[in-house]
Order: structure tokens, then C-alpha cells, then sequence
């Protein structure tokens, strides 16, 4: 049995290899290269693929990994939203994810975040620079003080309103499904709508569904949540209309955004700009406020998580290759 991984990197090696010596029956052969229409016929002769989500598996790619006699694959990651499905079904895929490899990874990068923004530690790192060392007008919020308005949740959701309640922080939740634990605790509220107009901090943690809910956050619903909210999205870039986020930062609407997923990321996290710097000037821009926090969809970036999304994708790997079908097959 033959498996070959797309898009590895330096830092998922030590764990490949912890792979690969509790499999010696299995071949694994892998290149630093993602999946494209380009690269596709490096998997031929191979049983199944292991990929990770950073481009789009278009139409093109997927007829070339099929022309290549691979309609196994499996994605190291959660999201699936960047899968041509009506492509795939056509040409039978089996498709896997890691929908649980570290909720906790992606829920703590957005609590550290929300804590650093509303302590202005960005302002405040700034001025100590300079060796301005007045404390006004850089006073902070405290975390109890904020109704925190979770919108989904599932795993990371659930995880970040946990941490959130830590600190002592009011919780509302929104989902359109309810959590039974969660429900009993009685922090649904029935609308986003509710949720937008109490909260002081609108954490997303919803999968993007092309069709259902582009753009949620837009301008009409920024305008229903309270003055000097933060706005968090580690979720996915689509499910927010970053120019109204910036009219709203503009206006003052908003106190603070924190961006791990944007829009226009495709093709540009994940790559250094350090020399010719950004193309992308409303990124530039969103980069360079004091109350935004951006980072390149990092979120999920822990040794633990990495570990967790090698070990299971290759598993759900082999299972796809023996034809059976694993526990995180997704359905489509
Ligand atoms: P999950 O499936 O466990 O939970 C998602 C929850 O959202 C579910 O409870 C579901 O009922 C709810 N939901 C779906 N659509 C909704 C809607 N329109 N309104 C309200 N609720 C809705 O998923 P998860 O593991 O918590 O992950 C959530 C998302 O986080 C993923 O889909 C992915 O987009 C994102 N993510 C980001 C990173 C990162 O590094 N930034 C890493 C992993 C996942
Ligand atoms: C996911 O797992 O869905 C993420 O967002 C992380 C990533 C490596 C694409």
C-alpha cells in the first residue's frame, strides 16, 4: 500500500516518521509541493493522498489526481469548504477530514487575541518603544466585564466559551444547533440577532457554507451589534465582509477586529512579503492598525495540533486504501 503526502512541511516530519515507524507495511512518499493540476501526477501509483487545505481543489485538480488513479483523499485539516463536491462526486472521491485534532489550538489563539486587544497591548507595546511611558489614555478592559457572544458551538466554539466564562465573562451563544450541556446552562439565545445586540465581543466559530452564510457579518449586521464591540473571526475569511469591517473600525463602530481568516488569504498566508511587501493593500492596512489583530490562519498552528492532523489523516489514509471507511469520512 502506497500513500502519498502533499505539502509537507518541516515542522509535521517528526511526526510523519512517528507514523511511519508504527506502519512499516505502508509506502510513504511525499513532496513539499501542494496539491494543483500541476502537481497532481506525483500521487500515480498511489493508493491514496493526504492533503492539507491552502488552495482551492478545483475542478482541475481533482480530474488530474483522478486522471492520476487517485480518487483517495485525505485532508489533514477540518475545513472542507474549498472542495469542488459537485466535481468530486462526479468522479466517486473518497474524501476524509480531522474535524477534532485540537479544538483547544484554535479556541486559546482566539481567547490570547481578545485578551491582547482589549488590553491595547498593541497601543501600549507601541508607545513603550518610544519610551512613552504615560499610562493614559491606554486603560484596559477587563474580560469579566464583557458579554462574550459565541456564535457556534461545536468543538472550538464550545472550547473558547469555556475559556471566556474563566475569566469570568457572561456568555451568549448562538447555534442553530443546540449543545444539550450548553442549553442546560441556558446561554442560547434564539436569534444571531439577540446575540449581536448583547454582546461586547462576537467570536465566530461556524463552518463557512458556501451559499448559507457568506458574509454573515456584513455592514447591516455590524450595525445591530453594541458600539466599541471586537469582532473575532477564526472561523473563515468569507463569512465576513471585510470592507464593511473596515467602515466600521473606520467609524470607531467597532473597538477592535481579530482576523485569523480573511477573504483574500488564498495565495498569500502562508508566503513571506517581508521583501516586496503586500500587494493586498487593505490587508497592509488592516495589518498595520493598532487595534487589529491579524495573523495568516495560525490559529490551529500548535505541536499538538500538527501531531493530531498527521496521525489521523494517514490513518483515515489507509482505511480508504483497505476500502473501508473511516470514522471521518465526510459525507457529501
Ligand atoms: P463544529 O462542526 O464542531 O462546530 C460548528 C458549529 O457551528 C456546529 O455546532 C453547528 O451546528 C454550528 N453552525 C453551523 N452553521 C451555523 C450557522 N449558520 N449559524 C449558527 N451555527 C451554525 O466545528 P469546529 O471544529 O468548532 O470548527 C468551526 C470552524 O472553525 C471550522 O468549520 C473552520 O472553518 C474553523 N477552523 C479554523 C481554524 C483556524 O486555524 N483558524 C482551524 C480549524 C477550524
Ligand atoms: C482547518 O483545519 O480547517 C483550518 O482552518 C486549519 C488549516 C490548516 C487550513
Amino acid at each position: 500500500m502506497k500513500i502519498f503526502a502533499y505539502g509537507i512541511r518541516n515542522d509535521e516530519k517528526p511526526a510523519l516518521e512517528d507514523w511511519k515507524s508504527a506502519h512499516p507495511e505502508v509506502e510513504v512518499d511525499y513532496t513539499q509541493e501542494l496539491l494543483t493540476p500541476e502537481t497532481a501526477a506525483l500521487a500515480k501509483g498511489s493508493d491514496s493522498v493526504v492533503v492539507y487545505q491552502q488552495l482551492d481543489y478545483t475542478p482541475e485538480t481533482l480530474k488530474a489526481l483522478a486522471e492520476a488513479g487517485v480518487t483517495n483523499m485525505s485532508l489533514r485539516n477540518v475545513g472542507t469548504d474549498n472542495i469542488d463536491f459537485e466535481t468530486a462526486k462526479a468522479l466517486d472521491f473518497n474524501i476524509s477530514n480531522v474535524p477534532v485534532y485540537s479544538p483547544n489550538a484554535i479556541a486559546e489563539h482566539a481567547a490570547i487575541q481578545v485578551a491582547a486587544l482589549l488590553s491595547q497591548a498593541k497601543v501600549m507595546e507601541n508607545k513603550v518603544q518610544k519610551r512613552d511611558l504615560r499610562w493614559e489614555p491606554t486603560i484596559r478592559r477587563e474580560v469579566r466585564d464583557q458579554v462574550v457572544g459565541v456564535v457556534g458551538t461545536g468543538h472550538i466554539g464550545r472550547v473558547f466559551l469555556e475559556i471566556m466564562q474563566g475569566f469570568g465573562a457572561k456568555v451568549v451563544a448562538y447555534d442553530v444547533y443546540r449543545n444539550p450541556e450548553l442549553e442546560a446552562e441556558g446561554v442560547y439565545v434564539d436569534t444571531l440577532d439577540e446575540l449581536l445586540e448583547q454582546s461586547d465581543i462576537v467570536s465566530l466559530h461556524v463552518p463557512h457554507i458556501p451559499g448559507v452564510n457568506d458574509q454573515m457579518i456584513n455592514a447591516e449586521t455590524i450595525a445591530k451589534m453594541k458600539d466599541d464591540a471586537v469582532l473575532v473571526n477564526v472561523s473563515r475569511g468569507l463569512l465576513v465582509d471585510t470592507d464593511a469591517v473596515v467602515a466600521a473600525l473606520d467609524s470607531k463602530k467597532l473597538f477592535g477586529f481579530v482576523m485569523d481568516t480573511y477573504e483574500g488569504e488564498v495565495g498569500v498566508f502562508n508566503k513571506d512579503w517581508s521583501e516586496n511587501g503586500l500587494e493586498d493593500k487593505r490587508l497592509d492596512d488592516l495589518i498595520s492598525r493598532e487595534n487589529v489583530y491579524v495573523t495568516p490562519h495560525t490559529a490551529f498552528y500548535t505541536t499538538h495540533a500538527v501531531r493530531e492532523m498527521v496521525h489521523q489523516s494517514f490513518d483515515a489514509a489507509v482505511a480508504f486504501a483497505k476500502g473501508e471507511t473511516p470514522a471521518n469520512a465526510v459525507k457529501y
